[in-house]
């Protein structure tokens, strides 16, 4: 057995509860038409841009393609392919021989101006996660694009240096698209973090994990369980790193940085070194800590990013460590296998010291917190129609419900409660589901955690992997458990989305709008 499949187990467990597997595409790529950049005129697009000068541009396409990612057949997958029209030719950066979409490396502070089409045969839209960006440059599903259409985004880079991703947001479709291969990386870099000297060009390695299924032909399949693969969500049986299967670390005898994504449909990986090797975390979704810090284990949830700074200085020539998935109390959480294998291949003398603090924070302050007294609260639970819902609703298009709409300039306490069984009685239900909570439009703080004492034994299995610290756009919120998040909504008004970060979930309808209101 290759040495990335799950356990026999947790195959069995995927496949012996559902039927025939469904081609994702069976479709040959047609031919593309070749769109001119930058468009003379936006009459007729769809736009958020005015006409002034940017730092970056760039020219984003989604289209149908095919990558050689097992032995034989090439793999039909939908891949984001992306130029730099104007600013530093490093602004995008391709990963040989990966679906994924190239890496946007920007700096805080710049403008940025992106030309998205659609090449693909369904409607899209592209959405910057993690980032705070005006509304009608944020993805948002009700902006979503035909085939052959071009969207224009503009926005400053206002976040922290950090590891921060783009993948599509068509209602409904988010699942299908992404898991086809639509997803990039986009990292900020600032002044400060560049001050600290962290290691980096080739020691500063991007790892996206992902999961996937292939049927004999060597294309992807989704959905092949049903129903089942949409109540519980998409479990693949390869682990893919950065958009390949056999991916393998060479490293030198020195420290490096890893920029670990999350980004599966809806897996949870609780990672550490097989060795024993504790994990030192340097940064989370909304960029670095102020000082690093230690865990035996991280938990990642989808949409995830933690940074690991890696220090393999005393790891022997031809020496091996692996980065597992341990097995934990949860759905998909079966068995140990393997996510990443490092191999130390080359000895180098470097003094590249971890930095003691990373960062200088100003912490919002719970007690300043305008609803401090009663929190904002939303229920995450089975609704009526089997369909997963926040406090019993599921998305709406363009509108809001009272208790959604939320105050310019306020800060305010939020909780997530992960209603242990829903109300359910069905069976296969019985399992129930952790929900990775993501808020659009903002980093926020995570700052309490209670778990009840039916959750409680599931909850013990990932708890300590969790890097509270820091800045976050999504939490994992496990079943029984109430996690409040604080949170300010500054700078745009508008319409944007909070959901559940289980695609499947999400594009059941586990997603809501959120407005800011002047
Ligand atoms: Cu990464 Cu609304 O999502
Ligand atoms: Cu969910």
């Amino acid at each position: 057995m290759r040495s990335k499949e799950l356990s026999r187990r947790d195959f069995l467990r995927l496949v012996g509860i559902g039927g025939g597997a469904a081609l994702l595409n069976a479709c040959a790529p047609r031919v593309l038409t070749e769109t001119v950049f930058p468009p003379t005129s936006t009459a007729g697009m769809n736009t958020a841009a005015t006409s002034g000068a940017v730092d970056v541009e760039i020219a984003l396409k989604a289209v149908e393609g095919e990558v050689q990612i097992l032995p034989g057949n090439a793999t039909r997958v939908w891949r984001y392919q992306a130029e730099v029209l104007s600013g530093p030719a490093d602004a995008v950066q391709v990963i040989p021989g990966s679906y994924l979409g190239p890496i946007f490396n920007v700096k805080r502070g710049q403008t940025i101006r992106i030309y998205f089409t659609n090449e693909l045969r369904e409607s899209s839209i592209v959405h910057w996660h993690g980032l705070h960006v005006p509304v009608e440059a944020d993805g948002h599903p009700r902006l979503a694009i035909e085939s052959g259409e071009t969207y224009i985004y503009e926005f400053t880079v206002l976040d922290r240096a950090g590891t921060y991703w783009y993948h599509p947001h068509p209602h409904g479709r988010t699942g299908p698209q992404a898991y086809a291969g639509l997803a990039g990386l986009l990292l900020i870099s600032d002044d400060e973090e560049s001050g600290l000297g962290l290691p980096s060009g080739d020691y500063d390695m991007p790892i996206v994990i992902q999961d996937r299924r292939f049927d004999n032909n060597n294309q992807l399949v989704y959905g092949g369980n049903g129903m089942m693969d949409q109540m519980m969500g998409f479990l693949g049986d390869q682990i893919l790193i950065n958009g390949q299967i056999d991916f393998s670390l060479s490293v030198e005898t020195r420290p490096y940085r890893l920029r670990l994504l999350n980004g599966s449909n809806s897996r949870i990986y609780k990672l550490a070194w097989d060795d024993g090797t504790p994990l030192t975390v340097l940064a989370t979704d909304g960029g670095l800590l102020e000082k690093p810090v230690e865990r035996e284990y991280i938990t990642l949830a989808p949409a995830q990013r933690v940074e690991l700074w890696v220090d393999f200085s005393k790891d022997e020539i031809g020496s091996e460590r692996n980065l597992v998935n341990l097995p934990f109390d949860a759905y998909g959480g079966g068995s140990e296998y393997q996510v990443l294998p490092v191999k130390v291949e080359k000895d180098v003398t470097v003094s590249a010291p971890l930095p003691e603090t990373l960062s200088n924070i100003t912490w919002q302050d719970a007690d300043k917190a305008v609803n401090r007294r009663s929190p904002r609260d939303f229920t995450l639970a089975m609704g009526g129609g089997m369909q997963w819902s926040l406090n019993g609703r599921t998305f709406e298009m363009n509108d809001v419900a009272k208790d959604e709409i939320v105050k310019l300039g306020d800060l305010e306490v939020w909780e997530f409660k992960n209603q242990a069984n829903g109300g359910m009685g069905m069976g296969m239900m019985n399992e129930t589901l952790p929900h990775p909570m993501h808020v659009h439009g903002l980093q926020y703080q995570v700052i309490e955690r209670e778990v009840d004492s039916s959750g409680r034994s599931a909850w013990e299995t990932l708890k300590d992997g969790h890097v509270d610290e820091g800045w976050h756009d999504t939490v994992l919120v496990m079943p029984g458990e109430r996690v409040k998040i604080l949170l300010k909504f500054e700078d745009f008004t508008g319409l944007y989305l909070y959901h559940c970060h289980n695609l499947e979930h999400e594009d059941m309808g586990m997603m809501r709008n959120y407005r800011v209101d002047a």
